[in-house]
């Protein structure tokens, strides 16, 4: 935990007035997208990558990288973070500044995080609050979605204007934290139908905050106090359930679903179904669920408990990282991310006699790239090109970011990582970035190691020394519409208008009857 350097004072102004670093050449590495790997050296300058091939001519005095060896790997983009968020009473310890300095060490240039108004509070205020705390402290790019938390004619039409003044193009709504954040299928139907019609995916919190809240009330007054009460009241039956629930209500409008932190092998399956059966469904581990499991709750140490609470829990099944793991390569579930919302023991005390109340959150931005490279790519269960596809690739492209980022391309953002796979590293609270006192890893090797991290073309680690800067990042605005979101969601309204027909019917029997007639 490192002190903090003073705010960019040339924040925002283009990189190329900025320094010498405006031009940098990568030369010799593996260069490794989506869809394939290649050899060739990448030319950077102002931001963007201008070149990629052999024998390029560069321009004297511009800095050279050797990647013999290594691998370059499009920065990890992290679609779902918490930073500063308000919540449970107190406020997650890592915010714009600690947090995006956490997330280059690892290798992620970009987070999106999330807006979450209170129920009743304007959306649009909402939005710019936290780009407000935001902009003078990300360290790298960074975009939001909003939380619809409460519904309206106004939240309806605020929704419209921050698709389009805004560059929101994803809203996320929960179904638990009843009584704060949740809302009610009728209005869930509704908003997933407002979501299709200004061209935004919907994502959704999946757990049935009724049945949680009821299930707690019987653990507590059972004599059970302690973490483990936080899995035994919200099952995995309660988190396939909702899962299950959201996917009918989106597909009942064509409305494009994305489930985020899924926590179970019966969620997980439940998004595989529904994309079998055709759903345009999205469905998203984080690093705490492909990694570690809900043994934890049960651990004796009430302080080692406390800090793997988060919604929905880690499960005690200890086979479910593994399998969330084959999920995902396979492409049952799409893409990973984190969940990042930290507390210190300190703040997790606040429910130590009553697990309802200990705040709900994990780490994971610093770490996910390693330990998605160690349980994925280490293990044997998926290659380097589905490793880019479930860390950058696939968030970039359902949140229309693509192929600005994403993508090592001419034209796209210089957002990369040259990644060495052989040397490893030991996850620890005493050496990690973030500001919180404990890590839900510790102790864990990986293999891995972002060497060196560009963000828009500086560079943010360099040979491993971690050297941010503080405000440097830029807010990315989104369009609506995502191809890849909304090209299949076209193709299923085309069907269904062209099957969607009455029976013709020669004519009735005798007389037609009306209803007053009738009654
Ligand atoms: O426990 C969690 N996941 N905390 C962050 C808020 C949320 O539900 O995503
Ligand atoms: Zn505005
Ligand atoms: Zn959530
Ligand atoms: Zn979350």
């Amino acid at each position: 935990m490192a002190g903090r350097p003073p705010s960019n004072p040339v924040k925002k102004v283009p990189i190329h007035l900025q320094s010498s670093q405006n031009r940098l050449l990568i030369k010799g590495g593996k260069i490794v997208n989506a869809d394939g790997m290649s050899d060739g050296d990448i030319f950077i300058e102002d931001g963007s990558i201008k070149e990629i091939g052999r024998n390029l001519i560069i321009p004297g005095g511009t800095r050279t990288i050797d990647a013999r060896g290594k691998l370059i790997i499009p920065g990890g983009i992290d679609p779902h973070t918490h930073l500063q968020l308000p919540f449970m009473g107190t406020k997650s310890v890592d915010d714009f500044y600690t947090g995006t300095k956490a997330a280059i060490a690892g290798g992620t240039t970009m987070i999106i995080d999330f807006v979450i108004p209170q129920k009743g509070e304007s959306l649009l205020e909402a939005y710019h609050k936290w780009r407000g705390w935001a902009e003078d402290q990300v360290c790298c790019d960074y975009s939001f979605h909003v939380a619809v938390t409460w519904w309206s004619e106004q939240v309806k039409a605020e929704m419209e204007t921050l698709v389009k003044e805004h560059g929101v193009n994803s809203f996320k709504m929960f179904m638990a934290y009843k009584d704060t954040f949740m809302v009610r299928d009728n209005e869930l139907y509704e908003i997933f139908e407002h979501c299709k019609k200004i061209g935004a995916i919907a994502q959704v919190h999946a757990e049935n905050g009724d049945i949680i809240a009821e299930n707690a009330k019987k653990i507590v007054s059972a004599g059970i106090t302690g973490p483990e009460g936080h899995e035994l009241s919200r099952p995995e039956d309660v988190e396939a359930e909702a899962t299950h629930r959201a996917c009918v209500l989106a597909s009942q409008v064509n409305c494009p679903l994305y489930v985020v932190h899924v926590m179970s092998k019966s969620a997980g399956n439940v998004v595989a179904e529904k994309r079998q059966q055709g759903c345009v469904v999205f469905g998203e581990p984080i690093a705490a669920s492909l990694a570690t499991d809900g043994t934890n709750y049960w651990n004796e140490s009430w302080r080692h408990a406390a800090a793997h609470i988060l919604s929905p829990p880690l499960r005690p099944d200890p086979t479910t990282p593994g399998y969330l793991m084959d999920l995902l390569a396979r492409d049952d579930l799409q893409l990973t991310a984190t969940d990042n919302c930290t507390f210190t023991h300190d703040q997790k005390k606040m429910g130590c006699n009553d697990f309802r109340n200990i705040p709900n959150g994990v780490n994971g931005l610093e770490d996910r790239m390693s330990l998605v490279w160690e349980k994925g790519v280490q293990d044997g269960k998926m290659d380097p090109c589905r490793f880019v596809a479930v860390t950058s690739t696939t968030a970039a492209k359902i949140f229309n970011l693509y192929p600005k980022k994403g993508v090592i391309a001419a034209g796209s953002d210089a957002d990369l990582v040259i990644w060495d796979p052989r040397k490893t590293r030991t996850i620890s609270a005493k050496t990690h970035h973030h500001a919180t006192d404990n890590n839900i890893f510790e102790g864990m090797t990986c293999h891995g190691i972002a060497e060196y991290v560009i963000c828009n073309g500086r560079v943010c680690v360099d040979e491993g020394q971690v050297k941010v800067l503080q405000g440097f990042g830029n807010y990315v605005a989104r369009e609506p519409y995502a191809p890849f979101v909304y090209d299949p969601i076209k193709e299923r309204d085309a069907r269904k208008s062209s099957t969607l027909k009455p029976v013709q019917r020669s004519g009735f029997d005798g007389e037609m009857v009306s209803k007053a007639q009738a009654g």
